[in-house]
C-alpha cells in the first residue's frame, strides 16, 4: 500500500513538471513550440546515414544538396532494379555524376520525392520499407532528411522544410525536366508537400501528383488534437500561448488551403485507427475541397483503411493492396 502511494506520488510529480517545465517554456519563448512541432532532437544517435548498404539497401545512393550557405541536407536516392548500381563502385560518385548517370541519359521513369514525417530520419525502418517497395514498382525514389533532421544542418522552419523540398524537386528537373515528379508526404510531411505543391502551381508548374498519407486540416488543429494535447495544451489560456507562437514562427501548415489551391491530382490514404491524426481529417479535406476546389483542377481521391487492418498512424505500407493503387495513380 505506502509503495503504490509512493509510485502515485511519483507520477503526479512527474507529470506536474513536464507539465509546467513546458508551460513556462512556451512562455518564456515561441521557440518551444518550434521543437514541439518539428521534434527533430528526438532521433536514434549513431545512425550511419552515408552507408545505406548496413540498413540492406543496396541500390540506394546518398548525396548532400547544398540548399542555403549554411543548409545542406541529407537524401537518399533509391535506384529502381533494372538500373544498375554498385555502391563500392558508385557510392563516392559526386552530385554531377551520379545525376549525369541516372537523369541525363536514359530515363523517364517517375520520380517520388518522400516527405518523411517529425522525429527520426530517413533510415526509419518503415520508412525505408516504404520506399524500396515505392523502387520497385520501378521509379526513382529520394527520400530527403530536410534541414534540422538526420544528418542534414540547419534548423527547420516552414518555409525552410519547404524550400528544401522545392530545391530538390528543382534540381531533378533540371536534369530531366520532362520527368514525371511525384511527392509523398506523411504525416507532418503532407503539411510540407501540399506546401510546395502550392508554391509550383502558383508558378503553373504544379508537380505530377501528391500522395497525403495520414494528412491533417492544418497544423493547430492537429496539435489540439495530438495525443500529448491533454498533457500539455490543457486550458485555453495554454492554446492561445501556442497558437500565438506558431503564428510568431510562420507556422501553419496549412493543408485545407494548400490542396485547395493545388492544381494537381492528390491521393490521400488515412486509416480508421490512427491514434496520431483522425481519418476524420482527411474526410474534412475531401469535404472542402468538394465545396471549394475549382471543378476543372484534376481529382482529390481519399482511400480508408478499416481498423481491422491495424494499420494505425504509420503501417500503411505494409498493406499490399495499396501499390496497385500507387501505380494506377501514377501511371495514369
Ligand atoms: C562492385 O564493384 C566492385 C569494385 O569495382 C567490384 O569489385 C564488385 O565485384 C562489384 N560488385 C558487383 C555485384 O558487381
Ligand atoms: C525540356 O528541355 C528540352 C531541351 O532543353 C526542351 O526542348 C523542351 O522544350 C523542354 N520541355 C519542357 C516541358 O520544358
Ligand atoms: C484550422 O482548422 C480548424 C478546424 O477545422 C479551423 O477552425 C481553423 O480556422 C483552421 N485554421 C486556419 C488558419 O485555417
Amino acid at each position: 500500500m505506502n509503495f503504490l502511494l509512493v509510485i502515485a506520488r511519483f507520477i503526479l510529480v512527474l507529470y506536474f513538471s513536464i507539465y509546467g517545465l513546458i508551460h513556462l517554456l512556451l512562455f518564456l519563448t515561441p521557440e518551444t513550440a518550434r521543437y514541439l512541432i518539428f521534434m527533430n532532437y528526438v532521433n536514434w544517435p549513431m545512425r550511419d546515414l552515408q552507408n545505406p548498404p548496413k540498413y540492406e539497401l543496396n541500390n540506394v545512393h546518398n548525396f548532400y544538396l547544398d540548399v542555403e550557405a549554411d543548409v545542406r541536407v541529407g537524401i537518399w536516392h533509391y535506384i529502381p532494379e533494372p538500373l544498375e548500381y554498385n555502391f563500392t563502385k558508385h557510392g563516392q560518385n559526386n552530385l554531377k555524376e551520379h545525376f549525369e548517370r541516372y537523369f541525363k541519359i536514359h530515363d523517364r521513369r517517375p520520380v517520388v520525392l518522400y516527405v518523411h514525417g517529425n522525429d527520426r530520419d530517413r533510415s526509419d525502418y518503415g520508412r525505408m520499407k516504404l520506399c524500396k517497395s515505392l523502387s520497385e514498382l520501378g521509379y526513382h525514389i529520394f527520400a530527403i532528411d530536410y534541414r534540422g533532421y538526420g544528418d542534414s544542418t540547419g534548423t527547420p522552419s516552414e518555409t525552410g522544410v519547404v524550400n528544401d523540398v522545392l530545391a530538390l524537386y528543382n534540381f531533378i528537373k533540371a536534369y530531366q525536366n520532362e520527368t514525371k515528379i511525384f511527392f509523398w508526404g506523411h504525416s507532418l510531411g503532407t503539411g510540407i508537400s501540399s506546401h510546395a505543391a502550392k508554391i509550383l502551381s502558383d508558378f503553373n508548374a504544379p508537380p505530377a501528383g501528391v500522395v497525403l498519407e495520414a494528412p491533417f486540416f492544418n497544423i493547430s488543429q492537429a496539435a489540439k488534437e495530438h495525443l500529448a494535447a491533454p498533457l500539455i495544451l490543457n486550458n485555453p489560456w495554454i492554446v492561445r500561448m501556442g497558437e500565438e507562437a506558431l503564428l510568431n514562427l510562420n507556422i501553419h501548415f496549412n493543408n485545407a488551403e494548400n490542396v485547395l489551391k493545388s492544381k494537381t491530382k492528390f491521393l490521400i490514404l488515412h486509416a480508421e485507427d490512427d491514434m496520431f491524426i483522425p481519418q476524420d481529417r482527411s474526410r474534412d479535406l475531401l469535404k472542402i475541397c468538394n465545396e471549394k476546389r475549382p471543378t476543372d483542377y484534376p481529382p482529390v481521391k481519399l482511400v480508408e483503411f478499416h481498423k481491422r487492418f491495424g494499420l494505425g498512424h504509420g503501417k500503411i505500407y505494409t498493406h499490399k493492396e495499396i501499390y496497385p493503387m500507387i501505380k494506377d495513380f501514377i501511371e495514369n
